[in-house]
C-alpha cells in the first residue's frame, strides 16, 4: 500500500465554493459568498494599510516568532508572550496540537456534527476517535465527560459551535470542568469569540492554570482576515513549548502578521462587524420565521436551517442564481442549509432568491 493505512478513511474536507469559481461555473458576473462565516464587512481599513506597508518586505522570511504581535496580543490578553502561538489559520492550531499530544490509538472526543477539522486532523494521527451527539443542537458537556477513559487525550469544544451556532455557558463548562483527569487536553475553539455577546458565556482562560487548557482564537472571522490565514492557541508555556516544536519555522506569513497587529487597534471595525452581524441576523431569522423554517438559534454570525428534505434542492438553485450557501451533507445534516450573515443587500438578495424558490416548490 502507498498511502498510510490512518488516511484512507478520510474525506477531503470540502470549503465552501470560491466566488471565482462560481462565476466561472455558472457563468454569473455577480455572486454572493454566504458559505464560509466570514467577516462581510470587508478587513478593517487599518489592516489593508499595514498590508500595504508591509508589500516591500516580501522578500525576506517572516518572524518565525509573530514577536511584536505576540507582545501585543499578550498585553490585551494580560497574559505572557510565551503563552501564545500563531498558527496558519486556527486550523493551524489543532493540528499542532494533535501533533505534539495525540499518540496513535489515544482517544479524542469530538462532537458530532461539529467543526470537521477535528475528525479529519485526528484520524491523520491514527487517533481512537470518539464522537458524541449534540442534543437539542447543542454540546452534550455530560455525555462528553462521561465518555472520558484512562486513553483519552484530548477533547475538542467548540464554543460557540459550527455549524449549530450554539454555545455551551460558563456554568456547564465550569460542571464539565470539575474533577476531570490531569492527563489529556481541553482544547476550545473560540473561533468566534468575538462576537458573542452572552454575558454567561464562559471565561475559559481562568483555566489555564488548572487544567491542561488551549484556547484558539484567529484573526478570520470578526477581524475578517481570513485570506491570509492567521489564529493562535493560547496555553500554558510548556504546553505553548510543546507544540512550537512541531511547528513550521515560518507558519505564519509577514502581511498576515501586520496585519493582525493593525487589526487589533481597529475597534471601530470590530464594532461595525458586531453591529452588522445583529442587524443581518436579526432581519434573516424574522424571514426564516416567515417563511415556516426552523432554524437553530446562534451566537455567531451564520445560521443552521432545517429546510427540510428539500434542502439541497434549495441550495443548488441558490448556487445557480449566484448566491453560495453551505450544503450540510459533509456534516450528515441532509435536511440543513447553513448561511452565514452578510451585507444587508446580501442578505436581502438571499431572502428574495429562497422565496422564489420556495414560492416555485409549492
Ligand atoms: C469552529 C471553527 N474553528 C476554527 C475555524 C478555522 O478558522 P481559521 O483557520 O480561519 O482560523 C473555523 C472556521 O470556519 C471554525 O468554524
Amino acid at each position: 500500500m502507498l498511502a498510510r493505512k490512518d488516511i484512507l478513511k478520510i474525506k477531503p474536507y470540502i470549503p465552501g465554493r470560491p466566488i471565482e469559481e462560481v462565476k466561472r461555473k455558472q457563468r454569473l458576473k455577480k455572486v454572493i459568498k454566504l458559505a464560509s462565516n466570514e467577516n462581510a464587512l470587508g478587513p478593517s481599513a487599518e489592516a489593508v494599510r499595514a498590508i500595504k506597508g508591509a508589500l516591500g518586505r516580501v522578500n525576506r522570511y517572516p518572524d518565525g516568532d509573530c514577536f511584536y504581535l505576540k507582545k501585543k496580543l499578550a498585553r490585551r490578553l494580560k497574559l505572557a508572550p510565551k503563552n501564545l502561538i500563531f498558527g496558519c489559520g486556527s486550523d493551524e492550531v489543532i493540528v499542532l496540537a494533535v501533533r505534539a499530544f495525540v499518540e496513535k490509538q489515544d482517544e479524542v472526543i469530538i462532537a458530532r456534527p461539529t467543526f470537521l477539522i477535528y475528525e479529519l486532523v485526528s484520524r491523520i494521527a491514527g487517533a481512537k476517535i470518539k464522537l458524541i451527539p449534540l442534543k437539542g443542537f447543542r454540546y452534550d458537556l455530560r455525555a462528553m465527560k462521561n465518555a472520558v477513559t484512562p486513553k483519552t487525550k484530548l477533547i475538542f469544544i467548540a464554543n460557540p459551535d459550527n455549524p449549530t451556532g450554539s454555545y455551551v455557558n460558563a456554568k456547564e463548562v465550569g460542571e464539565f470542568m470539575r474533577g476531570l483527569p490531569r492527563g489529556l487536553i481541553i482544547y476550545f475553539d473560540e473561533a468566534y469569540y468575538e462576537l458573542v455577546e452572552k454575558r454567561d458565556f464562559p471565561d475559559s482562560l481562568k483555566y489555564l492554570n488548572t487544567h491542561n487548557v488551549i484556547v484558539a482564537r484567529t484573526f478570520s472571522k470578526a477581524y475578517g482576515l481570513s485570506g491570509l490565514r492567521i489564529g493562535y492557541g493560547i496555553s500554558r508555556p510548556q504546553i505553548i513549548d510543546y507544540m512550537n516544536r512541531v511547528r513550521e519555522p515560518f507558519n505564519v506569513n509577514s502581511l498576515a502578521q501586520a496585519a493582525a497587529f493593525a487589526a487589533l487597534d481597529d475597534k471601530a471595525h470590530l464594532l461595525r462587524t458586531r453591529r452588522l452581524i445583529k442587524e443581518g441576523k436579526g432581519y434573516l431569522c424574522r424571514n426564516f420565521r416567515k417563511l415556516n423554517l426552523p432554524f437553530v438559534e446562534s451566537v455567531t454570525n451564520f445560521i443552521l436551517i432545517n429546510a427540510g428534505p428539500r434542502a439541497r434542492k434549495i441550495s443548488q438553485r441558490l448556487l445557480r442564481k449566484g448566491i453560495i450557501v453551505r450544503d450540510m451533507r459533509a456534516w450528515g445534516m441532509n435536511n440543513f442549509i447553513r448561511v452565514t450573515v452578510g451585507t444587508m443587500a446580501e442578505n436581502r438578495s438571499f431572502i428574495k432568491a429562497l422565496k422564489e424558490i420556495l414560492r416555485r416548490q409549492g
